[in-house]
């Protein structure tokens, strides 16, 4: 019970309005308990009525697709007269039809879920085959849409069978135990030896085997990895929330990412082996990703299209994949992802790769299913990010993307070795300077504090400052439930200018005056045409930019770095101002509203 619920605790941002456990006791008998509402709901349930003692136990986090947040929705999903216990992350989309042919037999379902049909599909497979691997394998084959399937039943205690397809699953590699996991921080406490499942794949786990089939049941060898984070890395620490920690470690973020890639003056990316001979006739390069991962993308653009030459479009991948994009194997699709199972991106990369273009992703997680699904991938290494809104993501893969840029110029011949020398050295500078900024978050704390009852906040930025502007105003609605925008300042005039009233909060990430486009002039004068019509301005400047004092209510300083990094910088302020904000309002800043860390359903 323990292992399950300290399994569920560091997989709970995956998805939370409701989990549940079932443990087989070494009688046979099945227990299980589940709640609605956060995991503490559960354990205080447990606490009060705990389960039987038993080392064979599947245990889930739910997020509510197919029937509310209720404890009857909430899995496990029992079937065969409680003996068996089935849990499913996914959407089955042709459960009604299942759901009728099990209905005209008789069946009684205890719930509105689509995972309820699999669990009685697979007892009454069980009941024909007597063997629960094969139970499920016939049932798989009958499943459409995404699900990771987990079953247990009284009559085999110490066995746990599993099958994937479009969700992730992975497997941990104990001695005289084994675990399944969604990823790995699942069983991080216990071992640090990994194997990933691939898609359409099942497995059976006991105390001392693993067994890998396809769905044909043909054995599949797979493979071994280890995991390099570890078990502290996915605990808090001592911070007041994981975000606040995450945010802590943004420096450490950017430089894990460049560590052993950024090398005397140079970039070394041994990771886009797997296609470098494509890489040399790629003459486009298309980025997808959702939310704050197709922000980074955006940064990306700019950089990789300034350096390398190449036109680079960035797409929300759930709009990409459904508007018949013109894609040939002269196309890099470069996939931005977290979690590395956020479904919109998988099935965008599925179809990019179905149509002869070549998917490089960007992933902070290894195992993950996107990364499988890559022809070649550069893993983020920004360590486990558990609150639900990204941050310290965000800064890896920016900094993920910039070698990419510079990887390219160099294959490409489009910089000097000079020019990207000392783009690296600048780019090796920015972890420290991200130190600096967060010195100052006592102050941005300060100032959400007394922005606690604001109801609308913009936010304006111009060149590698326009994604930073739309992640600020993410943060803010995700976070503290505040109706906030983010615009390109140059669209200001064409219509948003006309929000502008008296006391309006705006925060305007201002371009270097270094800059060779000469953006800083255009969006100081951005600021005085808001001031005049009573905005309130927090700017967020290069130390040293003395044209913006006279006009902005504040200034946030950040240190000078090359413009192009400088978004890295920039970001952090507001990263801060959107959790500190949630926190003035009494918010929960790790798991907002609505939300979940893995969006892994369509
Ligand atoms: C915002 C946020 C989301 C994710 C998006 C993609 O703070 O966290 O917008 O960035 O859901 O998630 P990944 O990167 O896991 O694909």
């Amino acid at each position: 019970m323990e292992v399950l619920l300290g399994g569920l605790k560091r997989l709970e941002y995956r998805g939370y309005d409701s989990a549940g456990i079932a443990v087989i006791g070494p009688d046979g008998t099945l227990d299980m308990r589940k709640k609605a509402g956060k995991l503490q709901m559960l354990v205080d349930d447990l606490d009060a009525s705990p389960v039987t003692n038993g080392s064979t136990g599947i245990g889930h986090t739910r997020w509510a697709t197919h029937g509310g947040p209720t404890d009857e929705n909430a899995h496990p999903h029992l079937s065969d007269g409680g003996r068996l216990a089935l849990i499913h992350n996914g959407i089955i989309e042709n459960f009604s039809e299942l759901k009728e042919e099990l209905l005209l037999e008789g069946t009684v379902f205890a719930s509105e879920t689509d995972s309820e049909v699999a669990a009685h599909l697979v007892a009454r497979a069980y009941r024909e085959t007597g063997d629960l691997a094969e139970a499920l394998r016939v049932v798989v084959k009958r499943l459409e849409g995404a699900f990771t399937l987990l079953v247990v039943h009284a009559d085999q205690p110490g066995v746990v069978v599993g099958a994937r397809r479009n969700s992730p699953l992975v497997i941990g590699l104990g001695d005289g135990e084994n675990f399944l996991g969604s990823d790995v921080a699942a069983f991080i406490e216990f071992t640090h030896r990994a194997m990933a499942i691939g898609q359409d794949q099942l497995v059976t786990i006991t105390p001392d085997a693993v067994a890998v089939v396809d769905f044909d049941g043909n054995p599949v060898e797979a493979t071994e990895f280890e995991v390099t984070w570890d078990a502290a890395a996915a605990e808090k620490g001592g911070w007041s929330s994981f975000m606040a920690k995450e945010i802590s470690e943004e420096p450490e973020a950017v430089a894990k990412t460049l560590l052993g890639r950024a090398v005397d003056g140079a970039v070394h990316l041994d990771d886009l082996d797997p296609i470098r001979e494509r890489l040399l006739t790629v003459n486009r390069i298309i980025i997808i990703a959702c939310g704050t991962a197709a922000y980074a993308g955006i940064l990306g653009k700019y950089a990789i299209e300034q350096w390398s030459r190449l036109p680079v479009e960035v797409e929300l991948a759930h709009e990409f994949r459904y508007r018949d994009p013109v894609l040939d194997d002269h196309t890099l699709v470069v996939s931005i992802s977290q979690s590395g199972e956020t479904m919109d991106t998988l099935m965008a990369v599925k179809y990019a790769r179905e149509q002869g273009a070549q998917v490089l992703s960007i992933c902070n997680t290894q195992g993950a299913t996107i990364p499988r699904e890559s022809d070649a991938v550069i893993y983020t290494h920004a360590g486990p990010e558990v609150a639900v809104a990204s941050t310290k993501a965000f800064v890896a893969q920016g900094t993920a993307l910039f070698l990419l840029g510079l990887h390219l110029a160099t294959l490409r011949g489009t910089l000097s070795s000079e020019a990207i020398a000392d783009l690296v050295d600048d780019l090796k500078a920015i972890p420290e300077k991200i130190e600096r900024v967060l010195e100052t978050g006592d102050r941005i704390k300060t100032l959400a504090g007394w922005m606690a009852d604001t109801r609308s906040v913009l936010f304006l930025g111009r060149h590698v400052g326009y994604p930073i502007a739309l992640e600020g105003a993410l943060k803010l609605k995700e976070l503290a439930y505040i109706h906030a925008e983010g615009f390109a300042a140059g669209e200001l005039k064409h219509g948003p200018i006309a929000l502008i009233e008296p006391g309006q909060i705006v925060f305007v990430i201002v371009p270097s005056p270094r800059d060779p486009r000469s953006l800083h002039p255009k969006v100081v004068s951005n600021i005085q045409e808001i001031r005049a019509r009573g905005a309130r301005v927090i700017a967020i400047a290069e130390e040293g930019d003395a044209a913006v004092l006279p006009f902005a209510d504040e200034v946030l300083h950040i240190p000078l770095a090359s413009p192009l990094f400088e978004p890295l910088l920039a970001v952090v302020p507001l990263h801060i101002f959107g959790m500190e904000l949630a926190a003035a309002k009494g918010l929960d800043v790790d798991q907002p509203r609505n939300l979940a860390k893995s969006v892994t359903v369509e």
